[in-house]
């Protein structure tokens, strides 16, 4: 009888151990679930399941892993309809994305800008005289230069900020001529896709992404893909094939297939802001009309007519509304940490939430892993606080 209620009185304990246990096991690992398979919701993937949470779910609303670094076949190539170069490069630190790339040896090229001034087309055709063009370029250069001093001045004495345009006109150094509008394009429209009225001067004179990373810029051609980086992060803890796909049944999606990658005649033409939403609204083949024509006033009638065109729209897709985020005149880091708080048990990632770098891939990675960091000390240490500093400061 004694015996009986001993065991008795065992298997209780046992039992209310065992219901501790699992209450304790329920405690330490919580489920998160990731909206999104792009860089971002890849990488903090990857930090949660380092730091022992691994009863994860990613969901992702296409059929792709990758997001806004995405290919697409097109004229028997494999090409980039997302992002395309690795920024920044060459610097004090090394970018993880070049690191990356370099560990999977995909194929690059180098964006060699030192010969510009010999390169320059008009638009009714024929190069700029080489000594003419140089001269464009040196005065945007000593520009910029002016611009990134009057951001160190407004940021050392507390100023309020103001746009590109307004630093260039600080100078009274407008572009206006052709060859001047084409520089300056390249220099802030085509980085960050929005015009200089628009954009923040603190924000992106200096930019960090080039002054921590380097100035040189590469850009990927490779038939895996550019989105083979963020397979290189996925396949560090999620499953995957022989194939290379993954398989993990906590990623819910469907996976596209590799293709090989012959030479071809592709020019790669980009527009931003106004006139990128202008083009998303008219038929392709009026587009590819307007680059025809461009091409032949350019180089000549004797241009043959392009055999097809490929445009992305990345504005029109509800799921992206737009191509990568850029610093608005206005608005401080105050605003951003608004943007990245959490909300609850709701957390958020991606290249927009990035503290320097956002708009880059390595801007997703890296916020990827800080908005997990966040979420981990909340689940680890209980201190789910993000303290926000007061705006102005
Ligand atoms: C045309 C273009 C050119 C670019 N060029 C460069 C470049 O040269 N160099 C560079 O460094 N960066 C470039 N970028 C920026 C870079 O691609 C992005 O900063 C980066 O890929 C963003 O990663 P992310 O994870 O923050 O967001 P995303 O890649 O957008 O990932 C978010 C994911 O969430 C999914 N999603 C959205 N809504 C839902 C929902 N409701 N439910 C489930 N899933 C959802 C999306 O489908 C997507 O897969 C470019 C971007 C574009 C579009
Ligand atoms: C620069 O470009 C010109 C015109 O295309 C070319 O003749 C010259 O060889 C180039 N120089 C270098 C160093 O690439
Ligand atoms: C920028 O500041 C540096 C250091 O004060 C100065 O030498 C340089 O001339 C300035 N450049 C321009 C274009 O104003």
């Amino acid at each position: 009888m004694v015996a009986l209620e001993r065991e008795k009185m065992v298997f209780l304990v046992v039992t209310l151990a065992i219901g501790i246990h699992f209450t304790a096991t329920a405690a330490l690992e919580p489920s998160v679930i990731i909206v999104g398979a792009g860089m971002s919701g890849i990488s903090a993937g990857k930090r949660l399941s380092d730091a022992g949470i691994k009863n994860i779910v990613i969901l992702e609303a296409t059929n792709w892993i990758g997001g806004r670094i995405h290919k697409q076949n097109f004229a028997g190539l494999s090409v980039e309809i997302g992002a395309n170069w690795v920024e920044g490069v060459h610097g004090e630190q090394m970018n993880p994305i070049w690191e990356m790339v370099n560990k999977l040896n995909l194929k690059t090229f180098f964006s060699n800008y030192d010969n510009l001034s010999s390169n320059t087309y008009q638009q009714a055709g024929g190069l700029y005289k080489e000594s003419f063009a140089q001269q464009a370029f040196d005065v945007a250069d000593s520009l910029a230069e002016f611009s990134r001093n009057i951001s160190t001045s407004l940021t050392a004495s507390r100023e309020e900020d103001i746009s590109i345009l307004a630093s260039q006109r600080l100078k009274n150094l407008v572009p206006s001529a052709p060859i001047e509008m084409a520089i300056d394009y390249y220099n802030y429209d085509y980085e960050f896709a929005e015009p200089p009225r628009v954009t923040s001067l603190q924000n992106t004179e200096p930019l960090p992404t080039f002054s921590n990373f380097g100035e040189d810029l590469y850009f990927v051609a490779d038939p895996r893909g550019y989105e083979s980086v963020v397979y290189y992060v996925a396949k560090q803890y999620l499953t995957s094939n022989s194939a290379g796909q993954i398989t993990d049944s906590r990623v819910k999606l469907n996976k596209q297939l590799e293709r090989e990658y012959p030479g071809a005649n592709v020019l790669l033409v980009t527009v931003t802001d106004d006139e990128s939403r202008r083009i998303e609204q008219q038929p392709d083949y009026e587009t590819k009309a307007e680059i025809m024509e461009v091409l032949r006033n350019m180089f000549g009638k004797n241009v043959p007519e392009a055999t097809d065109i490929l445009i992305p729209k990345w504005w029109s897709n509800r799921f992206y509304k737009g191509t990568f985020s850029n610093w608005p005149i206005g608005v401080s880091r105050y605003e951003y940490d608004q943007i990245r708080v959490p909300v609850g048990r709701v957390y958020f990632t991606g290249e927009h939430t990035s503290e320097h770098y956002n708009g880059y891939v390595h801007g997703a990675y890296l916020a990827g892993i800080d908005s997990a960091n966040m979420l981990i000390r909340c689940i680890k240490t209980n201190f789910c606080k993000f303290p926000i500093a007061a705006k102005g400061t």
